[in-house]
């Protein structure tokens, strides 16, 4: 892989701030609280935090083991760990998902931009609940104006991929998450302070069990999968240029820690805001949209807060977006058998996710709005098709992979300098590769096609 030669990461530290920087963006911030709203709050967090141990740890190891032992990009590192084309397949498969869901990815990362440049003009300072609802939607309705938003996103991230600087995203992670995280604990404060900010907390930390349903597993299966990016082989490539003597089952309980820290923040920011202000917590995918801007004006230096929260959610998508693309461009690069330079690579790559965006934005509001696919418009067929069916099926043929087919050594996962983890470590992953996962999204997926 042309750019592992190069892109090597300086410290431990880095790698696991730029491997939390690609896991934590807009499914921490945008999709983790409208999902847990959609769900039945409590219930829906101590699902989720079962899935993040059961599914999420060993399937985030797995993809670091097998980006560490191919030193390979996804499309072609089952190929150079089974030596053979047989799993050929799974690069071609995590390929394909990446690229359904980055165009999605970038539609949602454009309407932070809608929202950065309302923040940097002021233009919902002053609005009430009902107009900040119909003010998304009249956002979501200009069709022209979405696909702009989406389209510089996109453009940034190309640039940024075409010369290559994974040494800036390091950088970049760096700063981006102690500040995310100082922004996060002040809003959480100030939404504390507001009247009846404590039905939005038991909403939030109490779990109803009557709402634990199997429809609530297989969200909070998907949300687990798309927070982590397991199941897309975004971590395959942070894996690739992990140094050796790099602890991956340390490495990723760090990185889940981080990336779970940022979604309940999220939810301690949004619940106790939903009931103070009198939203519905089930308003769907708007919600993140339509409560951040009115807490944002509640903050002390309101104009401040509502520019720096939106510009380092627009950076924590970036580095979210830097590693989809980077998927589809080594990819592309590896298809053409090095016909295709990285350039040319990057090109094609962004003009492929600009077609994306387009059919997506205009499904949602333009021409192709009436077109819908098993009751979903493209758009939301495409989160439910990527979240829920694609990625659980990659992750479910990696853990086969490597928990049956592919055996490993035990310093793959451990350093030599720490064998004392190894007594336990070993057999518990093995076990849950080969059983625990496996049998988990089998029954997710019974469940989705009906079956019980
Ligand atoms: N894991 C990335 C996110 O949560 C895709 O935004």
């Amino acid at each position: 892989m042309e750019q592992s030669k190069n892109s090597g990461f300086n410290s431990k530290l880095g790698v696991i701030l730029a491997a939390a920087g690609s896991a934590i963006g807009l499914g921490n911030i945008w999709k983790f609280p409208y999902e847990a709203g959609q769900n039945g709050g409590g219930a829906f967090l101590l699902v989720y935090l079962l899935c993040v141990i059961l599914f999420g740890m060993p399937l985030l190891m797995t993809e670091i083991l097998i980006g560490r032992k191919a030193g390979q990009s996804t499309f072609s590192a089952f190929r150079a760990i089974s030596g053979n084309n047989r799993w050929q397949w799974l690069g071609w498969w995590s390929a394909l998902t990446v690229l359904i869901l980055t165009g999605f990815y970038f539609v949602v990362t454009g309407w932070c931009v809608n929202y950065l440049y309302e923040a940097v003009v002021n233009s919902y300072a002053g609005m009430g609940t009902d107009e900040l609802l119909t003010h998304f939607t009249a956002n979501m309705s200009n069709a022209p104006k979405m696909i702009l938003c989406a389209i510089i996103p996109v453009l940034c991230t190309a640039a940024i991929l075409w010369f290559g600087v994974s040494s800036g995203i390091e950088r970049l992670s760096k700063i981006l998450m102690p500040l995310l995280l100082i922004m996060m604990s002040l809003m959480v404060v100030r939404v504390l302070l507001l009247d009846g900010s404590g039905e939005g907390l038991r909403f939030f930390f109490y779990p109803d069990f009557s709402h634990i349903t199997p429809s609530v597993f297989m969200e909070a299966a998907g949300q687990c999968f798309f927070s982590l990016s397991v199941g897309l082989g975004l971590m395959i490539t942070y894996g690739a240029y992990m140094p050796k003597e790099q602890d991956v089952t340390k490495t990723s309980f760090q990185v889940i820690l981080l990336d779970t820290l940022v979604a309940v923040l999220a939810g301690v920011i949004i619940f106790p805001a939903v009931f103070a202000f009198g939203f519905d917590p089930a308003e769907g995918p708007q919600l993140v949209f339509v409560v951040l801007p009115a807490v944002l004006q509640h903050m002390s230096f309101a104009w401040l807060s509502g520019v720096a929260f939106f510009t380092l959610l627009f950076i924590a998508a970036l580095t979210s977006t830097i590693s989809l693309m980077e998927v589809i461009i080594a990819s592309i690069m590896e298809m053409s058998r090095g016909k295709l330079n990285r350039h040319y690579s990057v090109l094609i790559a962004t003009g492929v996710i600009c077609i994306f965006v387009a059919i997506y934005v205009l499904s949602m509001t333009g021409v192709w709005s009436g077109l819908q696919i098993c009751g979903h418009n493209l758009f939301d067929l495409s989160d439910t098709l990527v979240t829920n069916y694609m990625m659980p099926f990659s992750a479910l043929a990696m853990s086969l992979f490597i928990g049956w087919f592919m055996p490993f050594q035990d310093n793959d996962l451990v350093p030599h300098s720490q064998k004392r983890y190894k007594q336990w470590l070993r057999p518990a992953f093995v076990f849950s590769l080969r059983w625990i996962v496996p049998i988990a999204i089998l029954l997710i997926f019974l469940n989705g096609l009906g079956v019980f």
